[in-house]
């Protein structure tokens, strides 16, 4: 019988087979929200991703003060007490047998008649949670041989602190890295500064040695492991400011590197063509990785 599923259909292994929706566990290839619903119409929705390594989830907190602020600012409250949704977040991870991987949570306005203005009594909201397993090994292959980035302007819109699914400019910016052969796209602002990677948090060494990331405003998101590398750094007094810098600076830095929850930090030896540095990963990106993977794992311990 031809295999039809949507993983046969777009080439993608099948690892997250079990997902969560709105309080049942589901086959994933069978998972689904209504067509009204307001995710699906709006982008009026908030997710999240948490690493998971060597299954332990990292950062699980921070993550979900992130999630409950996010929902804040669009007017949501908690899909759940949080003490429920860690069950399901581990419930998830244990029922996809994951160990590498991600778990991504996305909770919407919920379904009702398509209307822009929310409804005096809005629906309730959708909760969805589903499970990927990422290849470790290939991480590290990057890690080892670093990843080329390519800027292009930043057109989000003005409140990228919260994490919504209205990603369209972040696919696309990423859809042209791709395209020109690089691993991310860092987006750049109209003074010429760049505010972060269309999914990953930037970073630069800088020509004082200093490690450098953007200070956070309505322009980028919080990131968790941008915050715990900041710890981290400090904790190892290294010397660390937080600033905007221009694409120009990015291209003569000592060393450039993204961070984000399903990477830790991974080394930029190329940006437009021009190499980094000696164009290879640099030692203060792989000290900071592993100093951020210790602490995520010391802490996950701790809180298993
Ligand atoms: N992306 N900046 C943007 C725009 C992001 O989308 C992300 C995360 C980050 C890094 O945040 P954190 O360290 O909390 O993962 C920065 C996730 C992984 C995603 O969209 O899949």
């Amino acid at each position: 019988m031809r295999d039809n599923t949507v993983w046969a259909r777009e080439r993608v292994r099948p690892v997250g087979r079990i997902a969560y929706v709105d309080g049942r566990y589901v086959r994933h290839d069978l998972a689904s929200v209504h067509i009204e619903d307001r995710g699906l119409q709006f982008a009026d929705s908030i997710y999240e991703v948490f690493g998971v390594f060597g299954g332990r989830i990292f950062d699980e907190e921070e993550h979900l003060d992130r999630l409950e602020r996010s929902l804040r600012e669009i007017g949501l409250a908690m899909p759940m007490e949080r003490r429920a949704l860690r069950l399901v977040i581990r419930e998830i991870a244990r029922r996809n047998r994951l160990a590498d991987g991600l778990i991504y949570m996305q909770v919407t306005r919920g379904a009702v008649r398509r209307d822009h203005a929310v409804p005096q009594e809005p629906p309730p909201p959708s909760l969805i949670i589903t499970a990927k397993s990422i290849d470790a090994n290939g991480f590290e292959d990057r890690r080892r041989s670093g990843i080329k980035v390519v800027t292009t302007t930043d057109q989000r819109w003005a409140r990228c602190d919260i994490k919504s699914t209205a990603l369209l400019p972040n696919v696309l910016a990423k859809t042209m890295a791709r395209a020109a052969g690089a691993y991310e796209a860092w987006l750049v602002d109209h003074d010429g500064r760049v505010t972060e990677g269309s999914s990953t948090s930037a970073w630069i060494v800088d020509s004082e040695g200093k490690l450098v990331t953007r200070d956070l405003d309505n322009a980028i998101l919080p990131g968790v492991t941008r915050r715990i590398l900041i710890e981290v750094a400090e904790s190892a007094q290294m010397p660390i400011v937080e600033r905007r810098f221009t694409v120009s600076e990015a291209r003569s830095a000592r060393e450039a590197f993204i961070t984000a929850a399903t990477i830790g930090a991974l080394p930029v030896v190329e940006i437009d063509g021009q190499l980094i540095g000696e164009g290879r990963p640099g030692p203060v990106a792989r000290r900071l990785h592993e100093l951020y993977r210790h602490a995520a794992e010391v802490a996950a311990n701790e809180r298993a």
